[in-house]
């Protein structure tokens, strides 16, 4: 049997950029990316040094990078820097006055929009770096922060980034058991809250959740809360105090710290399908680097640019690509509350024409959603501002490609599919925009520094076309660098399997075409095994989206008695389309059809939702049980609504 993935991807679109956006472009030829590329894989030292200066630094390093006790990289020893210096201070003298922070929040009243310049964003971090020296938080101390998507969840997290205390954001959809197993292991001192954050028109008790979860973390001291709701919260006296009144009459002056390259920046749990959450750590200067040079060159992003990221900032797209990515280049960040789908689902459209966005950043399972809600919605607004879009998150499938290509992009904005993880900080496959001709549903190629291959399970590359193990053959800068108080662990899941060769095990599978473009495969532990040829749950997901019935599909396998995996397909209708056995037939078919009888289902399943993790991704893991019908055991504490699953179990009798 092979260990390898059968790759049966048959896409030949092929979108170049037009002339008008490369002309413009920061990058513009295919030359240039290969040179650049092989520049920084053969000579990472150089390649880093030289990308380095576009950061300040307060001391320059001695060393660039540091790979003698693997997997403990480090990079730029000895120098001194502070990411929220970059993010802010430098950029005082010539756009003070800029807006850094373009705010709307979900309500949509006048008060819900601020607009907040770099020189405003400068003293307010000041200032609340001073509240969290006077509340007893120094250097490499940790800070919880639980808060909803506010201008003030930026500032608590650059003035940690100020004093060189280490951030540990706990997304704001979490429980109170998920926030005391990451405040206990992070043994975070501050936690910052709010009363309470928008979702969907109503509230959710932020303080609340937090009260019930600070009776089992004794080692926070101090609660501050900024009043955004407005409803009645109980505070503790001597833990609790509001923002507001910690913030009155505090000084603005406070030095940035300089801090080692390799100080600690933040923690960021993410959850592994087992086990307890693994706290990623990222450290200040390679993170940074890795996350100012890829929103420059991955957005071409320049001076005018209004950019959004639809990211919340408790995931790690929102460390990297709403924080410190954009403003350590100075950008316009549009920063919004709420859902999509608030007040109405054109919500999106109508915050990208009153703005006039012209980079957009958002992930596969927002745009199938769009879909859903049909092509109307976007209709009703002017996007003509818009000129590059992002995906990431997920594989997005090539006919939602397609959508946001031709109804968001106009058929003109180049579309970046970026493929990347919390572990590797920063953006580590992906297009170009001026440069790389793009196949809906392929993340194309390694950025720079990015070593990456496709392997067998012995560790050697496979040819084109033949699918296996997505890894990273060296260090970056931007790297995580361990998982917070487990050595082992982090060796155990990301270097242990290749531990001969050295290699970052992504676990994601992947096969790069005849072009060498790479296709991310899904996860894989996801990987379906049928008669032996083991097929990626992406490539028939795909199909089953190219059909115009199907928005969303997710592909499990299950025990099969013949086939050892049968193939289970979820299926979500688009508008008008109607659940009947003979459209099931319709999609075995045309999966058959389109990529060959191996893939095709043997069960479909009409489901109107996906049981998905918090930010969005799908848990094929549940639907794998609901499949062998058997009970769910395991973590559902990033399951984003539980009754689906119920739902899913109760379609089945
Ligand atoms: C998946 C999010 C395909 C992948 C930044 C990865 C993707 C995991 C893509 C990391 C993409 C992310 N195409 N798959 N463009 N982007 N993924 O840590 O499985 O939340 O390993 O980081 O998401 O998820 P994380």
């Amino acid at each position: 049997m092979s260990k390898n993935i059968d790759s049966v991807l048959n896409e030949n679109r092929v979108f170049p950029p037009s002339e008008a956006f490369t002309a413009r472009a920061a990058l513009r030829t295919p030359e240039e990316y290969a040179r650049l590329h092989r520049w920084s894989v053969e000579q990472p030292e150089a390649f880093w040094a030289e990308q380095a200066e576009g950061l300040d630094w307060f001391r320059k390093w001695d060393r660039v990078r540091n790979w003698d006790n693997p997997p403990f990289a480090k990079w730029f020893e000895g120098g001194r820097i502070n990411a929220a210096f970059n993010c802010l201070d430098r950029h005082l003298a010539e756009r003070g006055d800029k807006v850094a922070i373009q705010w709307e929040g979900e309500p949509g009243t006048a008060e819900d929009r601020r607009a907040l310049t770099y020189r405003d964003l400068h003293r307010e971090v000041c200032v609340f770096a001073n509240v969290l020296k006077a509340r007893g938080v120094g250097k490499g101390d940790t800070v919880a922060i639980y808060m909803p998507l506010v201008p003030e969840l930026a500032i608590a997290m650059l003035a940690c980034a100020r004093i060189g205390a280490v951030h540990s954001i706990i997304f704001g959809g979490f429980s109170a058991p998920a926030l005391v197993d990451r405040i206990t292991d992070a043994s975070s001192k501050v936690v910052v809250t709010a009363d309470g954050g928008w979702r969907r028109g109503q509230v959710v008790p932020l303080k609340h959740i937090v009260d019930d979860a600070l009776k089992n973390t004794p080692t926070v001291t101090s609660c501050i809360v900024l009043k955004r709701t407005g409803q009645a919260v109980e505070m503790v006296p001597g833990r609790d105090v509001w923002w507001d009144a910690a913030t009155a009459g505090v000084s603005s002056e406070c030095p940035a710290e300089e801090l080692d390259a390799e100080h600690p920046l933040f923690i960021l749990y993410t959850s592994g399908s087992t086990g307890k959450p693994k706290g990623i750590l990222h450290t200040t200067g390679g993170y940074l680097l890795g996350a100012q040079l890829t929103t420059r060159y991955v957005f071409d992003l320049r001076h005018e640019d209004v950019y959004w990221c639809t990211a919340d900032i408790g995931w790690v797209t929102g460390h990297s690509y709403v924080v410190y990515g954009p403003l350590a280049n100075g950008a316009t960040v549009l920063m919004y509350e709420g859902a999509p789908n608030y007040p109405g689902p054109d919500r999106f459209w109508e915050i990208v024409a009153r703005y006039k966005v012209s980079i957009f950043y958002t992930a596969p399972t927002a745009i199938r959603a769009f879909i859903k809600w049909g092509d109307a919605e976007p209709a009703k607004h002017d996007l003509s501002s818009l000129r590059v879009l992002g995906s990431v998150g997920e594989p997005i499938n090539p006919e939602a490609w397609m959508w946001y290509h031709r109804v968001i992009g106009g058929e003109r904005c180049p579309i970046v599919d970026t493929w990347w993880q919390t572990e590797t900080g920063s953006i580590a496959i992906t297009p170009l925009p001026g440069i790389t001709p793009t196949k809906p549903g392929s993340a194309t190629f390694p950025f720079f520094g990015i070593d990456a291959a496709v392997v067998d399970d012995k560790g050697n590359e496979l040819p084109n076309g033949q699918g296996g193990f997505l890894v990273i053959r060296q260090p970056w800068p931007s790297m995580l660098r361990t998982l917070w108080g487990d050595d082992e662990r982090f060796r155990d899941v990301y270097w242990k399997r290749f531990a001969e060769q050295g290699y970052y095990l992504a676990g994601d599978g992947a096969v790069r075409d005849q072009d060498g473009y790479f296709w991310i495969l899904g996860r894989i532990d996801d990987v379906l095994n049928v008669s032996g040829h083991r097929l990626s749950t992406m490539e028939v997901e795909s199909a089953l989206v190219g059909h115009d019935a199907v928005v969303e599909a997710a592909v499990v396998g299950f025990n099969h008695e013949i086939k050892g995996e049968g193939v289970a397909a979820f299926v979500t209708l688009g508008v008008g389309a109607v659940k009947t056995d003979a459209l099931k037939d319709l999609l075995k078919r045309h999966v058959r059809d389109t990529i060959g009888a191996i893939a095709a289902p043997d069960q479909i399943h009409f489901t109107d939702s996906l049981p998905k993790t918090r930010s969005g991704k799908i848990m094929r893991r549940l639907l794998r049980d609901v499949a062998n019908g058997v009970e769910s055991k395991g973590d559902m504490s990033t399951l984003e609504d539980l009754n689906i699953l119920a739902k899913l179990r109760e379609e089945e009798d």
